[in-house]
């Protein structure tokens, strides 16, 4: 299996916020996690990258056991994570926050190859890669802070919540940005969304948690019909 997440706990205190929790991918494929606030979503991405530990079960990508690895190390072996909340660096130019993505790599070619394909995918990128991140509107934020994770060639990617305080027509587009790079590098994604229509649009498979545990899964297709999902997550 390319990704698997199998039977985590993970607590915050004496909080459970996962129970139980398992995930698996092939690769290529783009998995959306959805879920109501508090269900679990980052932690279970913070926990797949060392950043809260795990309590019990394991985590493995391409047969490696990266449960217990350091995340610095779980960036080499390949997995990048699209922040929630972007956290660009307000007081960097564009151009260096997607260098910070680059920063375990030393291969200098590869480097600035890839700075000009991502500035050919994102046109807009391109235009403003010498002004302050921080006055980049919300939309282009998001789009650099997926360039900075692109940066580290990852195969891959963790996105938390992309569409969060963005207007529909830019979710639009930042959906299709996620499509694009999905099929250009036949890049893995893991999806957290609470927009769910998006994430269930764009993706093969799904996965919903609700606080805490795996409430259902099944391919994309057939959730956006299940009476329960179109009640409680597509507004239905
Ligand atoms: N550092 C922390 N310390 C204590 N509790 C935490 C911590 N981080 C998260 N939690 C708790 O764990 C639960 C899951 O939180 P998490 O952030 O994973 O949810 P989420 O699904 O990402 O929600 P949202 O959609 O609002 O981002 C919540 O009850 C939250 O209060
Ligand atoms: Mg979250």
């Amino acid at each position: 299996m390319f990704f698997e997440i199998k039977n985590i706990v993970v607590a915050y205190d004496s909080v459970t916020a996962l129970n139980d929790v398992s995930i698996k991918m092939e690769e290529g494929q783009i998995i959306a996690l959805i879920g109501a606030n508090g269900a679990g979503k980052t932690t279970l991405l913070r926990a797949a990258t060392s950043l809260v530990p795990v309590q019990k079960g394991s985590i493995t990508f391409n047969d490696v056991d990266i449960t217990d690895m350091k995340s610095e190390l779980i960036v080499r072996e390949g997995i990048t994570m699209v922040p929630e909340g972007r956290q660009i660096y307000p007081y960097m130019s564009v151009k260096d926050n997607m260098l910070m993505g680059a920063y375990l790599r030393n291969d200098k070619a590869g480097i600035r190859d890839d700075l000009d394909r991502l500035y050919q995918l994102f046109p807009r990128v391109k235009e403003r890669m010498k002004q302050q991140a921080g006055t980049l509107s919300g939309g282009e934020q998001q789009m650099v802070a997926i360039c900075r994770a692109l940066m580290a060639r990852p195969k891959l990617l963790f996105m938390d919540e992309p569409s969060l305080g963005l207007a529909p027509i830019v979710i639009r587009e930042i959906a299709n940005v996620i499509l694009e790079i999905n099929k250009s590098d036949n890049l893995s994604i893991v999806l957290v969304e609470q927009n769910s229509r998006m994430a269930l649009r764009i993706s093969s498979y799904a996965y919903v948690l609700e606080t805490g545990k795996m409430a259902l899964e099944g391919d994309s297709k057939k959730l956006v019909k299940d009476p329960h999902i179109v009640k409680l997550y597509l507004g239905g």
